[in-house]
């Protein structure tokens, strides 16, 4: 017999769990599959965001960063601490216990909204006359379960090099990279995006030397090019070896370190010998194990879920979000789409807004924008003003002893919109949630401009950046 469900979610990540939440919300009987364990068998929900992505990277950055400041920066505040003693256990198993608080918070969220959870594997089973699909649970026990409407919010998984496997002891994906047992003296990076950065800065801050390689020409093509020029330097200054325009060759490894041969942009060819590789090259779409053919549903070229604007798939009543559909791999992102389908699904009118979606790198400097760089806005030939403010000129940013970078806020040069905001900087992550904002209302640089900002605070740059638009910052 199977249990009858209005909505069955499969992944627990930001996708899948805030799907579920808010599909309850709205009435709906709703089930959540979940895949992730610990060893022991125990449930992990909370996704490669809870598990090993968002909130484990943020723990070591911060942890790391407390490291960095005990020995490079507190005798400028007069404090003086002798020599800094890093216990890298305790570091990782602190990380290790904000992972499964955030475990057990989804655990006690889906007990607060009434979604019945399934520790196991969820896959289709086949599609009933009534048009309600069939999904199978096998985990602990095994399960059927019937569904009017399917959330398939199972995430993504680490693109390897070719002829490359991740072992998670000297090549590392994510996963490894979150975890390794003794700093490495000398540390590899393929790829210098996001992961690159963020554990790269990780472990260099705790004594690694890093060597970051990356394919691309150009250094975080991502972000706005001053942005990325800012960023660059202050990587540099702290000793983060990053080289661009590589061209990998074949990786070779022995019981103790791993060889990575490369050929620069110059077109020399040079060697690094590593004790450990992140292998930090984008991610690849999961859907492994889901059995799509038993209903029919379509992948599209590159193996993401294929679906419309509105998540939804080729099959009725079987939607798709986050990391296994199209669009930027944020948890952010799948939390919005997962809202959105649930909204959807009770006969409301979920959006997403995919041109307000912010990237934040929580590297130091943090790095942080929405909307659109100006590089991209002068291609498109648009009229533009720009308004920049150095935090050197802000005097919070001064008491904090952090001064490194900017704002810069784009405007259209005849309605004065905000078109985009880059902020390299102190706390770039909690100040562009202003930014966003002023853009999800399609606000002016005027509107930041005349909003009164507590002083001192590094909010201030960003109303002083909206002054500089139109030539009139008070403070620079
Ligand atoms: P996931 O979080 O990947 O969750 C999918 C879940 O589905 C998993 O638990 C999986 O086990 C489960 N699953 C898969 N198949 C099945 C099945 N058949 N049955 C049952 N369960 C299944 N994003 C940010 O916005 N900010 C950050 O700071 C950030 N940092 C990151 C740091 C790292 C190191 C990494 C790797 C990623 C980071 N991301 C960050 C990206 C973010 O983690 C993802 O965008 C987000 O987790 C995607 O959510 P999701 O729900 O689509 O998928
Ligand atoms: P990424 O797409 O950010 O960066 C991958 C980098 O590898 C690119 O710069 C690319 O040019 C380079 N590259 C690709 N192939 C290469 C090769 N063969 N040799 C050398 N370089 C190569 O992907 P990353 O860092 O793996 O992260 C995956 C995803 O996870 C990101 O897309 C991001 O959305 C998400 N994420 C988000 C975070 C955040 O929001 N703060 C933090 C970490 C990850």
């Amino acid at each position: 017999m199977s249990t009858q469900f209005d909505v069955v979610v499969i992944g627990a990540g930001p996708g899948g769990y805030i799907a579920a939440i808010r599909a309850a919300q709205l009435g709906k009987k709703v089930a959540c599959i979940d895949a992730w364990t610990d060893d022991a068998g125990n449930a992990k929900p909370g996704g490669t965001c809870t598990n090993v992505g968002c909130i484990p990277s943020k723990a070591l950055l911060q942890s790391s960063e407390h490291f960095e400041q005990a020995n490079h920066h507190f005798a400028e505040h007069g404090i003086e601490v002798g020599k800094v003693k890093l216990n890298l256990d305790t570091l990782i198993g602190r990380k290790d216990t904000v992972v499964k608080q955030n475990n057990e918070g989804i655990l006690y969220l889906f007990k607060k909204n009434k979604v019945t959870f399934f520790s196991g594997k969820g896959e289709f089973a086949g599609k009933a006359a009534d048009g309600s699909y069939s999904i199978k649970v096998t985990g602990k026990k095994e399960e059927t379960l019937t569904a009017a409407h399917v959330i398939i919010a199972t995430g993504s998984q680490p693109r390897a090099l070719p002829g490359l496997d991740f072992d998670e002891s000297q090549i590392l994906s994510n996963d490894g990279a979150l975890r390794i047992p003794a700093v490495p003296k000398k540390l590899g990076v393929i790829g210098a995006g996001v992961i690159g950065l963020e554990l790269g800065s990780v472990w260099r801050r705790l004594g690694a030397e890093v060597v970051v390689l990356e394919a691309a020409p150009d250094f975080l093509a991502v972000a706005d090019t001053q942005v990325a020029k800012e960023a660059q330097k202050a990587f540099a200054k702290q000793g983060l070896k990053v080289e661009v325009g590589v061209k990998i060759g074949e990786i070779s490894k022995t019981a103790k370190v791993v060889t990575v041969p490369y050929t620069t942009a110059k077109g020399e060819e040079q060697v690094v010998v590593v004790d450990k590789l992140i292998v930090s090259i984008g991610r690849v779409p999961y859907t492994a194990g889901l059995n799509t053919e038993a209903v029919g549903l379509q992948l599209d070229e590159r193996g993401f879920i294929a679906v419309d604007g509105d998540c939804k798939t080729n099959l009725p009543n079987v939607w798709a979000v986050g990391d296994v559909v199209r669009g930027p791999m944020l948890a952010h992102k799948a939390e919005e789409e997962g809202v959105a389908v649930a909204e959807r699904i009770a006969g409301q009118h979920g959006h997403v807004n995919f041109d307000t979606i912010p990237s934040v790198i929580y590297t130091s400097p943090e790095i942080a924008w929405v909307g659109k760089t100006e590089q991209a806005l002068k291609a498109e030939k648009r009229d533009i003003k720009v308004g920049s403010f150095p935090f050197l000129a802000n005097g919070r940013a001064r008491a904090l002893g952090d001064t490194t970078g900017f704002v810069k806020v784009i405007a259209d040069a005849k309605t004065d919109e905000v078109l985009g905001v880059h902020v390299v900087g102190p706390m770039a992550s909690e100040l562009i949630a202003e930014a966003v904002t002023i853009m999800e209302f399609k606000g002016a640089a005027e509107d930041i401009a005349r909003i009164c900002h507590a002083h001192p605070t590094l909010s201030e740059a960003m109303k002083e950046a909206a002054l500089a638009v139109d030539k009139r910052a008070l403070n620079f």
